[in-house]
């Protein structure tokens, strides 16, 4: 079984082919003018450039055997060469019951699934998520779900920032606050003052939550910038910790405690789930080794006390400005800072030493991750360091970046009042919004409470999702909570209310007995509603390919609208023949099942109604 666009360049490259040409060139694609065709190539062209032959005539030659494809109503040449195409009826039809039985929708399971691990969300202990945060686990959930759908034996990590300088300023931070250092805790070690602080300590620390954290941090962060000496606290803190200091361990462990268990409910009601909630502190004790092994490797090399990995090849350069306004020529891209003048790992240094966890637990194929755009010289300083180590296989890893989420002022989207967004308010400024917009709609106002509480938060996540994924991941978009709830146009609410309609039709049609039967493909709405449930195979497969949801967004809409075009034009229920009424409801279950795997792979939920 495979789709009409494949099979049909399968036949088209082996006409090329017989006429002495590159197969490649038999690429068929949906028609661009719907009214004339359902498929082209435009191969001819492109292969009488190359050849240096007349396009009419190679196209011919094409044509004389598409034409004995008995799919086929028609082949013909357009123009200088282009190939037009249109599917008979029946094999339409024969299509359409074939993605009707098929419990995957007309999607195919890859051939050679891989190993892949997710690298997504990275929320961090204490610093509050930005928007950044927010597009990796909208993003990479769905390239989790689409890859395991395809096949793909896939792991999704939370990758938990747990062990950077925000642990050495939260420790100093907080330490202070609570008296821990008048006698429980020595800064010097980190280490327990005497038998009985160890118990102290703990009961100190009993009541620490979220809110403490979220309070100290940002206080904490910014005393570091203008205090020289409580950075210098915070910096041996974080090289004591790393280091395996006992007290300060119980510190952390509370903190990675308390930070988690908030995140992962947040996450939760995102819809964003993952296999493994690791953090960087699970590759610590990888460090040592790691470090050892660069070094015998000659790859670690001394840089003003600290230690670094060059990973510009010869050649590499990029122009710097000093502070004194001269330029000269540097390495680039930057060395990868291993260990830092105080001793400590550095974000690199967990990154990479994770790497060779990953391999040693779980020996991916394929690293997918989904960070921010930002960060784009960090992965490459990271990958170039473990493919020079040896930790990965060249092209074994990759940064799937994006851009920005922006305010109406165009840059990185803040609150009213300045601060970083919090996940948990912007699921709740969306869920508010998408209360307003039920109530306005004249919807649910017959329903319990509880029951227009999940359908709103349903509309409100699936508004957020769907307006971050429709865009191709590099564009950056403005935050538009007004325009994404909006029930009309291209949004995850607009989406949600089609499916919701698809199913109170086949509520109705369970009420007047109505069975759904072999689908006869006829009407022009019918053909183009075959022809796009046809179509999701190819947009997995490009969403697949360049790692990008929005391919899968654009189908589901595609697939929404071609189907309310289609109830317009073609009643189920009230159709007069039963035939004909058992074949268009099973288009409708047909529709239903490949929008809500579509809307599953985005990561969106659909409300039963609405
Ligand atoms: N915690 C990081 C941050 O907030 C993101 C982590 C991304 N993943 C990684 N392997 N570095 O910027």
């Amino acid at each position: 079984m495979s789709d009409l666009k494949r099979s049909l360049s399968e036949v088209a490259a082996a006409a090329f082919q017989a006429a002495g040409l590159s197969p490649d060139f038999g690429r068929v694609t949906a028609s661009d003018r719907p009214d004339l065709a359902d498929f082209q190539c435009n191969g001819a062209l492109a292969a009488a450039k190359s050849a240096k032959r007349n396009p009419r005539e190679i196209a011919e030659q094409v044509v004389e055997v598409l034409k004995t494809d008995p799919r086929l109503a028609s082949a013909e040449i357009a123009g200088a060469g282009f190939i037009n195409m249109r599917v008979s009826d029946e094999a339409l039809s024969v299509r359409a019951r074939e993605i009707a039985a098929d419990p995957r929708a007309g999607a195919e399971p890859l051939p050679a699934p891989r190993r892949v691990l997710v690298d997504y969300a990275g929320p961090n202990v204490a610093k509050p998520m930005h928007v950044g945060h927010l597009r990796a686990s909208i993003i990479g959930e769905s390239i989790k779900r689409l890859y395991r759908f395809r096949g793909d034996q896939v792991l999704g990590d939370a990758h938990f920032g747990d062990w950077g300088f925000q642990m050495g300023l939260l420790i100093v931070s907080v330490g202070d606050e609570r008296g821990l250092f008048d006698g429980w805790i020595s800064e010097a070690t980190g280490q327990f003052v005497g038998d009985e602080a160890s118990a102290q300590v703990h009961l100190q620390l009993l009541d620490l939550g979220l809110e403490d954290l979220d309070r100290a941090y940002p206080l904490a962060a910014a005393q570091a910038k203008t205090d020289d000496a409580f950075r210098d606290r915070a910096r041996r803190a974080t090289a004591l910790l790393q280091g395996g200091a006992d007290a300060y361990r119980a510190i952390w462990t509370r903190f990675v405690e308390v930070s988690r268990v908030a995140l992962e409910r947040e996450f939760h009601a995102l819809g964003v789930d993952f296999d493994l909630w690791k953090g960087e502190s699970d590759a610590n004790d990888l460090i040592p080794g790691m470090i050892a092994e660069l070094e015998a490797k000659g790859l670690l090399v001394d840089d003003q006390g600290a230690r670094i990995v060059r990973v510009a090849r010869p050649g590499e350069t990029k122009k710097k400005k000093l502070p004194d306004g001269s330029v000269v020529e540097v390495e680039s891209p930057d060395p990868l800072l291993v260990v830092s003048s105080e001793g400590s790992a550095m974000y690199g240094t967990t990154d990479l030493a994770t790497i060779l966890d990953r391999r040693q637990s779980f020996d991916p194929h394929l690293v997918l991750y989904c960070v921010d755009q930002r960060q784009a010289d960090h992965f490459e300083q990271v990958f170039r360091a473990a493919y020079l180590a040896g930790y990965a296989e060249p092209g074994g890893l990759e940064h799937i970046g994006f851009g920005t989420m922006n305010g109406a002022d165009g840059k990185p989207f803040k609150t009213r009042a300045g601060g970083v967004l919090k996940l948990h308010d912007l699921i709740e400024m969306a869920r508010e919004k998408a209360r307003e917009r039920l109530r306005e709609a004249g919807l649910g106002a017959d329903l319990t409470p509880e029951v227009f509480e999940d359908i709103a938060h349903k509309v409100g996540i699936a508004a957020l999702k769907f307006a971050d994924l429709q865009n191709f991941r590099g564009t950056s978009y403005v935050f538009d909570l007004d325009r994404f709830t909006s029930f009309e146009g291209k949004t995850g609410p607009y989406l949600l209310y089609q499916s919701v309609r698809i199913k109170s039709i086949l509520r109705k049609a369970t009420e007047q007995k109505v069975v759904s039967g072999p689908i006869v493909v006829g009407e022009p709405a019918e053909r183009d509603l075959t022809l796009l449930l046809d179509a999701f195979e190819g947009a997995l497969s490009e969403a697949y390919d360049k790692k990008a949801p929005n391919f899968i967004a654009e189908h589901a809409y595609k697939l929404a609208q071609t189907f309310s075009k289609f109830y317009a034009a073609c009643p189920i229920l009230s159709a007069d023949e039963p035939s004909v009424r058992a074949s268009r409801l099973a288009l409708a279950q047909t529709t239903l099942k490949q929008l809500e795997l579509a809307l599953d792979l985005l990561g969106i939920e659909a409300p039963e109604r609405m």
